[in-house]
C-alpha cells in the first residue's frame, strides 16, 4: 500500500506557482488577485476561507477577504457580485457556500461573471467542463486528478466508482474520470444515497472516490484488493487521545481499508490540501486568460 501524500504534492505545486508568480512580477505583469466572499459566521466556512487566503499569500497572489453579516439581503449581495464583476483588479472570486437560507445560492452563482468564476460553479463553466472546453475545473475533482497524475496511477479503461452526486464533487468527478484524458478514460459508475446494494458496485471499483459525507462509511468488506481509494470526507469526531478532544476522519474507515489498497489518501493530508491548490491554479488561469 502506498500513501498518496496530498500535503507533499500540494507543497510542490505551491512552489511551482510561487516561481511562476515571481517570474510574472519580474516581467511587470499583473499579480493574480483572488477575492473570497464570506457571509455569516459558519465555523467551517471561516476555516476554509482563512486557508484559501493564507495559501494565496504563500504563493505571492494578492487576496482579499470580504465579510458580510448573515443579515445581508439577496439584493445587497447581488450588488457585491456586480461590483466584483466590474472590478478589473479582481481576477477571480469565490462565494463561500453555504449562504444563509434567505439567499438563493443559484441566483448568486448565476450572477457571477463566468470568466471570474474560479470555483467553476457557473452553469456556463460546468457546460464547458462537460464538453471538454478550456474552463475552470471544480477544485476538489481537479485536485484528485492531479494526484493521480503526479503519482502516475494508471486509470485508462479502469472502473471508477464515485460515491456521492453533489454539484461540487461527485458529479464533476464522474464527468472528469469519464473524459478521454490520460489520467481519466475510465468506465464510471456513480453511486448515491438511493443506490441499492452499494457494496455490489464498490467491490468492482479499481478506483473508488468517496464523497458522500458520512464518517467511516466505506469499510474493508466493500473494497477490492488492490483498489485505489480516494477519500474526500472530513469530519471531526470526539477523541480521548488528543489534546483538542477531537480528531479528523474521512468517509473511509482508513485503519481497515488501507491494507487492502494499492494507493489510498489519508485524512487529513490527502485530498484537502489539493482542493486549495486547484483554486490557486484557477486564479492564475483567470489572471493569464483561459
Ligand atoms: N463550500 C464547500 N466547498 C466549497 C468550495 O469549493 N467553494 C465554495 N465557494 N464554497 C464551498
Amino acid at each position: 500500500m502506498e500513501l498518496i501524500d496530498g500535503k507533499k504534492i500540494a507543497a510542490e505545486i505551491k512552489q511551482e506557482l510561487a516561481d511562476e508568480v515571481s517570474r510574472m512580477k519580474a516581467e511587470g505583469k499583473k499579480t493574480p488577485h483572488l477575492v473570497a466572499v464570506l457571509v455569516g459566521n459558519d465555523g467551517a466556512s471561516e476555516t476554509y476561507v482563512a486557508s484559501k487566503v493564507k495559501a494565496c499569500r504563500e504563493v505571492g497572489f494578492k487576496s482579499t477577504e470580504l465579510r458580510y453579516g448573515s443579515d445581508i439581503t439577496e439584493e445587497q449581495l447581488l450588488e457585491v457580485v456586480e461590483k466584483l464583476n466590474k472590478d478589473a483588479d479582481v481576477d477571480g472570486y469565490i462565494m463561500q457556500l453555504p449562504l444563509p437560507a434567505h439567499i438563493s445560492e443559484e441566483k448568486i452563482l448565476m450572477a457571477i461573471d463566468p470568466d471570474k468564476d474560479v470555483d467553476g460553479f457557473h452553469p456556463c463553466n460546468v457546460g464547458k467542463m462537460v464538453t471538454g472546453l478550456p474552463t475552470y475545473l471544480p477544485a476538489t475533482p481537479a485536485g484528485i486528478v492531479e494526484l493521480l497524475r503526479r503519482y502516475r496511477i494508471e486509470t485508462r479503461g479502469k472502473h471508477c466508482v464515485v460515491i456521492g452526486r453533489s454539484n461540487i464533487v461527485g458529479t464533476p468527478m464522474a464527468v472528469l474520470m469519464s473524459r478521454k484524458d490520460e489520467y481519466a478514460d475510465c468506465t464510471v459508475t456513480m453511486c448515491h444515497s438511493r443506490t441499492r446494494n452499494i457494496k455490489d458496485f464498490t467491490l468492482q471499483a479499481d478506483i473508488l472516490v468517496v464523497a458522500l459525507g458520512k464518517p467511516h462509511f466505506v469499510t474493508a468488506d466493500m473494497v477490492k484488493e488492490g483498489a485505489v481509494v480516494i477519500d474526500v470526507g472530513i469530519h471531526r469526531i470526539p477523541s480521548e487521545q488528543t489534546k483538542s478532544g477531537f480528531r479528523l476522519v474521512g468517509d473511509v474507515d482508513y485503519e481497515t481499508v488501507a491494507p487492502k489498497c494499492s494507493y489510498i489518501t489519508p485524512v487529513p493530508g490527502g485530498v484537502g490540501p489539493m482542493t486549495i491548490v486547484s483554486l490557486l491554479q484557477n486564479t492564475l488561469k483567470a489572471c493569464k486568460g483561459l
